[in-house]
């Protein structure tokens, strides 16, 4: 939340990015926003040459797995192509930089666990040496940019860091992802899609606890290393749900009386549907002294507690072509 530094911010807003969620930012004077795509070569240089800028962090991503799997290629145009577009300006960049700015300089790559593919109930969480097995388009188009990314710092010496997170929840998410949207849904008295049986397991990170490990990787990371980060908070599809319906009963009771859990309804399963991610975030941990903070518990009520408080933000994304709502019924496609 402490800007304390110069934040430069280059965001193409595209339908899940939102200027509402950063008007708390737009009077602070070392944050500035840039409205353009990371592909957009020329002026993500010039972005670069204006601003100087001690350290990239890659967040920009198409991430919702339902959507890559209707239509792959724009995620493989956004998290692969812009990223080579990316990767091209950045190194140009550094190249320029005096010696003590070059060797300080970092390029950390935000991916995730589903480049590791599914554990099965046995196996250990995944670790930063765990194969590459992504299942969906769109885990295989993060797999391939942080292949680029790696490709990067072997072959051109640049100073790259990956890290790899577990599932995120918390305030400002986009509702299509299955918190938030089983919260809108319930509120709206809308059937809770649960994929399958429901069993499939995340390992569930707080987007602040999320923030606090790329901040430290920022600060303490190693250049050329890879860095896993989880919440060490594994649980079913199901139990999250019905967690929702349970905090959702106490906090605004249905105006008909019914519980939540009304709403539950199992539809067909995502094909290709990864049972159980979970991360090993020991390396973290013990190298950079980061631990996640927020308890499952206190996470879940406060994120609920944000959505019921911010009508006014889901009514905005309601009128922007807002498509959640859509049963994800895969039969019926
Ligand atoms: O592991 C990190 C990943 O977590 C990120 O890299 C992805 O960008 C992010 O979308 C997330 O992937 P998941 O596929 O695990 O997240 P999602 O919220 O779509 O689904 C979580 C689980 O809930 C998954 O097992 C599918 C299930 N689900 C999801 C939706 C949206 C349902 O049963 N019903 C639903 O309507």
């Amino acid at each position: 939340d402490n800007i304390d530094e110069k934040l430069i911010n280059i965001d193409c807003l595209t339908y899940a990015g939102n200027s509402d969620n950063l008007k708390n930012y737009e009077s602070n004077k070392h944050y500035t926003f840039y409205n353009n795509r990371i592909g957009d070569e020329k002026n993500v240089s010039q972005i670069f040459l204006n601003e100087k800028p001690r350290a990239i962090i890659n967040f920009a991503a198409e991430s919702h797995v339902d959507r890559s799997i209707l239509g792959p290629e724009e995620f493989f145009k956004t998290n692969v192509m812009e990223t080579l577009s990316l990767l091209t300006v950045s190194k140009n960049y550094v190249s320029n930089l005096e010696a003590d700015k070059k060797n300080k300089f970092k390029f950390i790559h935000i991916s995730t666990d589903e480049v590791f593919g599914s554990l099965s109930a046995q196996e250990q969480p995944f670790n930063e040496n765990n194969q590459y097995k992504p299942n969906s388009p769109y885990a295989a188009s993060k797999a391939a940019s942080d292949h680029l990314v790696r490709s990067y710092f072997k072959t051109y010496g640049f100073p790259c860091i990956i890290s790899h997170c577990s599932n995120n929840y918390g305030p400002y998410q986009y509702p299509e992802k299955l918190i938030p949207l089983m919260i809108i849904n319930a509120i709206n008295s809308i059937k809770l899609p649960i994929y399958g049986k429901g069993d499939q397991i995340r390992d569930w990170l707080h987007v602040s606890d999320h923030c606090e490990a790329i901040k430290t990787i920022l600060e303490k990371g190693q250049v050329f290393e890879t860095y896993n980060i989880g919440g060490s908070n594994e649980i079913k599809n199901i139990d999250i749900v019905k967690t929702i319906c349970d905090e959702l009963d106490a906090l605004l009771p249905h105006p008909e009386g019914r519980s939540y859990s009304d709403f539950i309804s199992f539809v067909s399963d995502r094909p290709g549907h990864d049972k159980r991610y979970a991360i090993d975030s020991t390396k973290i941990q013990e190298k950079l002294n980061w631990r996640p903070k927020i308890s499952f518990k206190k996470g879940i009520t406060d994120t609920i507690k944000w959505y019921l408080e911010n009508s006014e933000w889901l009514h905005k994304i309601k009128n922007k072509n807002y498509d959640g709502w859509v049963n994800k019924n895969y039969n019926n496609r």
